[in-house]
């Protein structure tokens, strides 16, 4: 895959373990220049070294929960690239309470702000971004199996994810017009920081590696060559699709 000569904006790298970052990876090893988001400046420190070797292009703060935030990330990134080619978005967040126990549990506040996080903020950045994709584009956002199927552990993320799919199959049929395609990695168990909130992570990683087709766990890097593959044209046929990479998982019943 090739990226010399393409723009990009990255979304969701908190460390060296975050989805992202192994997107981002790839993308960069391969030719791309990439701008990159932090949450805030509780973290600007830590992504910005995070980031070291993979010649960032820019760091800005972007917290998708505030609009204004968003704004501002777009109006300095057009600054810095007149045009992009693609955008990651591999963010989510649900309050710990709300990551195990009853379903039923769950409050309005805790709902909200799954939802917001983890399905909503994708619209914002597919519109913004959208303005920048002139020749056209991909966007890819990273979802999990339990938007189709009950995860206990998982609880309101299940929620979140389901409505993510369906943002993307609707942003998909929105800007096919423009050329811009809007697609989903749905990934199996990696360990990253937002995973360790998960309540019985471990028994996720420990049933895939048995009960999968391939009989392992995916890596990162599994996740990064197939979302690069669909950021790049090779893919230039596809939207709206959830692409699975959990070495199988999901085709088993039991
Ligand atoms: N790790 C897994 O097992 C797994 C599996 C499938 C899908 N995913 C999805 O991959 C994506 C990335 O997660 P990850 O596992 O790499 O964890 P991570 O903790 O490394 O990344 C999550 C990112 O979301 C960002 N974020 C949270 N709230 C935000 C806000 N208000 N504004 C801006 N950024 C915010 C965090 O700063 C962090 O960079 C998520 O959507 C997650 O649900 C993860």
């Amino acid at each position: 895959m090739d990226f010399k000569g393409k723009k990009g904006l990255v979304f969701g790298v908190a460390n060296h373990r975050s989805i992202a970052y192994h997107i981002a990876k790839v993308l960069s090893d391969n030719g791309a220049e990439i701008g990159y988001s932090f949450q805030n400046d509780r973290v600007k420190d830590s992504v910005s070294k995070s980031l070291e070797g993979t010649n960032p292009k820019f760091l800005l703060e972007c917290n998708v929960l505030d609009e204004e935030s968003i704004n501002e990330f777009f109006q300095k990134a057009s600054q810095e690239f007149k045009e992009i080619d693609f955008l990651v978005h591999s963010v989510a967040y649900a309050e710990r309470e709300d990551l195990g126990g009853d379903f039923s549990n769950v409050t309005k506040k805790g709902f909200s702000t799954a939802l917001e996080t983890s399905a909503y903020s994708l619209i914002p950045l597919v519109k913004h971004g959208a303005k920048l994709m002139k020749n056209g584009g991909s966007i890819i956002t990273l979802s999990f199996e339990a938007s189709q199927k009950v995860y206990p552990g998982y609880n309101i993320m299940g929620t979140a994810k389901a409505a993510l799919e369906n943002c993307v199959k609707q942003l998909a049929n929105e800007y096919g017009k423009n050329n811009i395609r809007v697609n989903a990695i749905s990934a199996g168990p990696l360990p990253t920081l937002a995973a360790r909130s998960i309540n019985g992570f471990n028994e996720m990683r420990k049933a895939h590696s048995e009960r999968s087709p391939l009989k392992r766990n995916i890596t990162h890097e599994e996740v990064a060559n197939a979302s690069s593959f669909m950021l790049s044209d090779l893919s230039s046929g596809i939207t709206g699709a959830i692409i699975p990479v959990d070495s199988g998982y999901g085709i088993m019943g039991l």
